[in-house]
């Protein structure tokens, strides 16, 4: 009996557009347009972090969001910094604009962030700082949550919760914590679950991908966060795994982060992966060498990922690398002393799925194989 090799087998059972036959001599289908394509297959969204002015201003990066994903995240236009820069004046046209831009094009919206230690804006970290006023919290809370409630089912009410290594149940000592105590964000929970109802109430967390010390603290930290909150009925419906990998940490440890998500899994939570994105570590190899590593590393992360059943889709923080936050530091430089001596240099580090011209990269074809359950080439 002949044998269906298995990527046509997968192919045809993904229903592929052109269905492959065998023996026909039929080709092998085509990809699914578009990563957003490709994880809708597994009921998965596939999204990016976006910002409005570049958007509106680059028309490639716009193609590219609107082909590739079925979701955005705001990178920045949600924060409380940048939508209360003075108390009491709201700045709510970046967000709104990309609110219309979501709903012309069928996308939806991640509501990143509401409280996080590096968006509060310096008015309130001193007014907080005066007084425990939570009238500051829900007023905001109110303002994003009510205009953009619509559009946004999602929300990552607290980001990066978690700093070990300072007190015993590893919360970090910022602004809200110093203010409210250890109890704002059962309160954060509960007031968005207030103005949504229906919203999914995420928690965001970095730095949990690898077998380092502060990593495993993290990730303990963030699992016992997660059992109080649901021992004492605090809304909360997911978790958000930024997942900035990192190639200077070495390679993420797989069994560790299947074990974890298994965890987080069996609270009831969904997880999301919220901000994918790699920083590299060997700037003085060649780009396809480089861009090999940060495509074997995605692989590595979205195969152990994206065979958790809770995980319900996944976003790269940015598209393309000419809008990473990750940039090539003067430590990075000072590692490889006698590279580029003629001058050149490592260009922009390469993380996100599209180069700087807007190419796709073996990090796109990393998560396409990924989603569509490829094996490795
Ligand atoms: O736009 C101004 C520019 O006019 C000014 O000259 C310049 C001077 O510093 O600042 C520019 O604004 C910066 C902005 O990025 C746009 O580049 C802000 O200073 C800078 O703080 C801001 O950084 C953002 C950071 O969050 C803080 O909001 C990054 O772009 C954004 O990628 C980053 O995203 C975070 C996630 O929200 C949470 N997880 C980690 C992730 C990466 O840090």
């Amino acid at each position: 009996m002949a044998t269906i090799p298995r990527r046509t087998f997968i192919a045809a059972s993904l229903g592929g557009m052109t269905a492959a036959v065998a023996g026909l001599g039929a080709s092998e289908p085509e990809p699914p347009a578009g990563l957003a394509a490709a994880a809708a297959r597994r009921r998965l969204f596939f999204g990016a972090a976006v910002r409005p002015d570049q958007l509106e201003a680059e028309g490639d990066l716009r193609q590219a969001v609107l082909a590739e994903c079925s979701c955005i995240t705001p990178e920045l236009a949600l924060k409380w910094g940048a939508v209360e820069p003075s108390r009491g004046r709201l700045v709510l046209q970046p967000m709104d604009a990309l609110r219309d831009f979501a709903a012309k094009s069928g996308k939806r919206m991640r509501g990143h962030t509401l409280m996080w230690h590096r968006s509060v804006p310096d008015w309130a970290q001193a007014a907080l700082q005066e007084r425990a006023d939570w009238g500051l919290i829900s007023s905001y809370f109110d303002a994003v949550i009510t205009r953009y409630g619509g559009a946004i089912k999602q929300w990552d009410v607290v980001n990066e919760p978690i700093d070990p290594g300072h007190r015993s149940d590893g919360l970090r000592e910022n602004a809200f914590l110093k203010a409210f105590g250890p109890d704002y964000i059962a309160r954060a929970l509960v007031e968005a679950r207030r103005l949504a109802p229906q919203g999914e109430l995420l928690i965001n967390e970095y730095g949990l991908e690898y077998d380092l010390s502060e990593e495993r603290q993290r990730r303990n930290a963030l699992l016992k966060l997660i059992e109080r909150l649901k021992a004492s009925g605090t809304p909360l419906d997911g978790v958000g795994l930024q997942a900035h990998l990192d190639l200077r940490k070495g390679r993420v440890a797989t069994s560790t982060i299947k074990a974890f998500m298994r965890e987080l899994a069996g609270f009831g939570l969904s997880i999301m992966i919220t901000e994918l994105d790699v920083k590299e570590a060997q700037y003085a190899d060649s780009a396809a060498a480089r861009d090999r590593m940060v495509s074997d590393e995605v692989r590595r992360y979205l195969d152990v990922a994206l065979e958790q059943p809770a995980v319900a889709g996944l976003a790269t923080w940015g598209l393309s690398d000419r809008h990473s936050w990750l940039e090539v530091t003067k430590a990075d430089y000072a590692r490889f002393p006698h590279a580029w001596k003629d001058g050149g240099g490592p260009g922009l580090n390469r993380g996100l799925p599209f180069d700087a011209s807007m190419q796709r990269k073996p990090m796109y074809f990393a998560i396409q194989a990924a989603l569509l359950g490829r094996e490795k080439a």
